[in-house]
């Protein structure tokens, strides 16, 4: 017997209709029967529009994907790339895994601090920049290594190339990209 949430049940629909495409989209990728693999595709559309997962979207997720809320909750708090809290325009994270700390990766992320005048989990009072501590990126050759709103890998980050990565972005945000 199938469940039907009341109006007052429902969650308030925050995401857009496009972000609904795109979460309709990853769904053809599974049995109509297994939604709930798009789980973790839905988080981070959420969060690419929004700027982070808000509590109201992990509802709605849950509501959309038959999923309990607690088990959307779960997968957004285990895996350290969801944003449960706003961030500031650019999020950069440093890993600071052995591999890369035996590679410069503790300096470069000092480097960083003193930059931004901020430690890991916080954000510029400007609010353009929040510094993360990162996990094992994949590129631990590539020693210090930084990621860019989750999306854009930076190689071999010294204090010059920190300097020209901040700079660039500071540049885009006033141009207002
Ligand atoms: S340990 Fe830093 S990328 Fe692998």
């Amino acid at each position: 017997m199938s469940i039907q949430l009341s109006l007052s049940e429902a969650p308030v629909r925050t995401l857009s209709d496009a972000a609904y495409a795109l979460i309709d989209r990853e769904l053809t990728k599974y049995p109509a029967d297994q939604k709930q693999s798009a789980v973790m595709a839905a988080l981070r559309i959420a969060q690419v529009e929004k700027g982070f997962v808000s509590p109201e979207a992990e509802a709605e997720i849950a509501a959309y994907l038959g999923m309990a809320p607690m088990a959307v909750h779960e997968v957004a708090t285990f895996y350290n790339m969801y944003d449960l809290a706003p961030q500031g325009r650019f999020k950069i994270t440093i890993c600071t895994n052995l591999p890369c700390a035996l590679r410069s990766g503790n300096q470069a992320a000092d480097y960083l601090k003193a930059k931004l005048g901020i430690g890991f989990n916080q954000t510029t009072p400007d609010g353009l920049f929040t510094l993360k501590e990162g996990e094992c990126m994949g590129a631990c050759g590539d020693s210090p290594v930084v990621l860019v709103n989750n999306h854009r890998m930076c190689s071999w980050m010294s204090n010059e190339r920190i300097d020209g990565l901040l700079a660039e972005l500071i540049e885009q945000a006033a141009k207002g990209d």
